[in-house]
């Protein structure tokens, strides 16, 4: 996916892409877009009556009190009615961005999470983030203010000419004189602040990405001592950040002093022609004083327009980032139309019938594997690192698709299974275990709903009860991030605590390689067994206890099976896998 994807100009099919989500906000934004209209109508007004009263009720032979008490009193109304308008208009768009931006999110999320691990394994974490937080962020402030705002400036600078004709038609075009060389310098800036700010925003990731992956490696930085070279390529990326900035501020500082400075000119510019025509008689002075205020209502806008395309330009970045996500399909297929069920009464067997699978088209990784675990059975897995081990559980698990041949949960091809209903048939203990932050009761229920009296039977089976007895709170104890207040033992633990809650029929077990203290490995062992029992069992072993009590051993080689038997068939053949044997646990 494109990180920094900046648009080169509007694109129109990506804006009516966004304003679409506005749809349920229809009765919403066609009230916020009448306030806006009573605003614009009530802004143009005002000089219109200010004009009048001087005119008819001051410059006048008898000065006329009643008649400026009126016009006073239509200009309160004017300002009152102006400001609940803009209340009404501001109060509705922002519940419609607030809204868009709530839903954005479910919905990029619940995309996300129904992509398959190939493809969330291709992304970046950070720009999924980035994409669920920052882009939609930026996509909700163009709905709760800019697009209104950008249409009001652009309304109401077309409504002050028009007025400025309307009341005079000399001086009007007095007033506007300045206005090519307005729109020139405003086309040149817009391109040169396009411009400094695709420098910002790449500066920004630079120093983002660099962050996040520094701070979540800090540990590997500290071991070697790097934290010097660290400060020195962050400082690096920040000073061009830094520089970026600066020349962002410089198009800013030298675009808004020359719109301030064609704004006065232009009032000059009226003063002067127009006390001209005034002394002619050709020019009342309620119509001269309009002016002033007129001529400043339609600079104001100048002002804000160059700065709200800007963030209309990110917004449209934003949604093209996030239509490109919306828009990737990578999912693992549900069954379909031929959805079977299945009979989990007297156990589930699982079956692997020449399975070929590569992670990459030319890269195979499994090259044929055949095996068959019987229900209740426990069969383990051997094999150097790299080997296809942890593939294997990935395919049984159907995280991934097999290339070639079939599996079979007890008999039934798993691909012919709804997925929710092979998830809760199958499960896996991976590798490396995750926590989530919060408790351990969270972290073992996983949003399911269990009794504390079934939590702490799991627990009791899994071995987790001595551990739970000693932390303060139990199931209670919080968590941090990754579990990282935990020792690796305990992890592991509450891994195993979370499968025997939820009881699955197949378990694939990936055990963890890390070595483990003697004390913990005698209590993982005894919630191992425990774990074991009473189902059919894929595991895949780096203890030799589990190897040993398994009812089969595969030995897998380069993504085939080589050997296989029991523990006392295999080193009986004195092959490959007494051979392994002897290597890793030196006997
Ligand atoms: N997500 C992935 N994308 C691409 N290649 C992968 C992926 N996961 C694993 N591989 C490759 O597939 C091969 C088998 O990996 P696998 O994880 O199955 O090995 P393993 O036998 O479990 O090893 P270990 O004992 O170290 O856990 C390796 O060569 C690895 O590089
Ligand atoms: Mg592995």
């Amino acid at each position: 996916m494109n990180e920094d994807k900046i648009v080169k100009s509007f694109d129109p099919a990506v804006m009516r892409r966004l304003v679409g989500y506005l749809k349920p906000y229809r009765i919403q934004t066609l009230i916020a877009s009448a306030a806006l209209l009573l605003l614009i109508a009530s802004e143009l007004l005002v000089p219109v009556i200010i004009q009048h009263a001087v005119d008819n009720h001051i410059m006048t032979e008898i000065v006329s009190i009643d008649g400026l008490r009126r016009d006073s009193l239509i200009l309160l109304l004017l300002l009152v009615g102006g400001l609940a308008a803009s209340f009404v208009q501001v109060y509705l768009m922002s519940v419609a961005g607030q809204g868009i931006m709530k839903n954005l999110r479910v919905q990029l999320l619940e995309h996300t999470a129904g992509q398959s691990l190939a493809f969330l394994g291709s992304c970046p974490v950070g720009s999924l983030v980035t994409r669920i937080t920052n882009d939609v962020e930026t996509i909700s402030e163009l709905f709760s203010s800019v697009i209104m705002t950008l249409i009001k400036n652009f309304l109401v600078m077309i409504g002050v000419i028009g007025v400025l004709f309307v009341l005079n038609v000399r001086l009007g075009t007095v007033a506007v004189i300045t206005l090519p060389p307005v729109i020139i310098i405003t086309l040149i800036f817009r391109k040169r602040a396009r411009n400094a700010y695709r420098r910002v925003r790449e500066k920004i990731s630079a120093v983002n990405s660099f962050l996040s992956e520094r701070v979540s490696g800090m540990k590997v930085v500290k071991i070697f001592a790097r934290e010097t070279e660290v400060n020195r390529l962050f400082g690096k990326r920040n000073g061009e950040l830094l520089a970026a900035d600066f020349s962002e501020m410089y198009v800013f500082a030298v675009f808004r002093p020359l719109i301030s400075f064609m704004s006065t000119f232009s009032l000059a510019a009226v003063i002067y022609f127009g006390a001209g025509l005034n002394s002619r008689g050709a020019v009342s002075l309620g119509v001269l004083i309009a002016f002033l205020d007129l001529v400043r209502k339609f600079f104001r806008p100048l002002q804000q327009i160059s700065e709200q395309f800007t963030v209309m330009q990110s917004a449209i970045a934003g949604g093209e980032r996030i239509f490109d996500l919306l828009d990737t399909e990578d999912r693992i297929p549900d069954c379909g139309g031929e959805c079977r069920d299945l009979d989990i009464a007297d156990g589930v067997s699982l079956s692997f019938e020449d399975v070929k699978f590569s992670y990459k088209e030319g890269d195979p990784v499994l090259r044929g594997v055949s095996f068959e675990a019987a229900a209740g059975e426990t069969v383990a897995i051997a094999g150097y690192t790299g080997s296809g081990k942890s593939t294997i559980a990935n395919l049984a698990a159907r995280f991934w698709d097999a290339d070639e041949g079939r599996i079979l949960i007890s008999g039934i091809e798993s691909r012919n299974l709804p997925l929710q209903l092979l998830r809760r048939t199958v499960q896996a203990v991976q590798q490396d275990v995750f926590l989530f932050s919060g408790s351990i009761r969270e972290n073992i229920a996983l949003g399911r709903e269990f009794t504390d009296q079934q939590l702490l039977s799991a627990a009791e089976t899994s071995m987790l009860r001595p551990v739970l007895d000693n932390i303060d709170g139990g199931l209670d104890y919080q968590l941090t991030e990754g579990g990282t207040n935990l020792s690796g033992g305990q992890r592991q633990l509450i891994a195993f605590t979370r499968v025997i809650a939820h009881d699955p029929p197949v378990l694939i077990l990936d055990e963890a390689t890390a070595s483990i203290d003697t004390e913990t490995e005698k209590l993982i062992q005894a919630g191992l067994k425990n774990l074991l029992e009473n189902r059919t069992a894929i595991v895949i072993a780096h203890r030799l206890s589990t190897i040993r009590d398994a009812d089969r051993i595969l030995v897998l080689s380069s993504g085939k099976i080589i050997e296989s038997g029991t523990h006392r068939q295999l080193l009986d053949a004195d092959g490959f896998y007494s051979n392994l044997y002897n290597l890793q646990f030196g006997l």
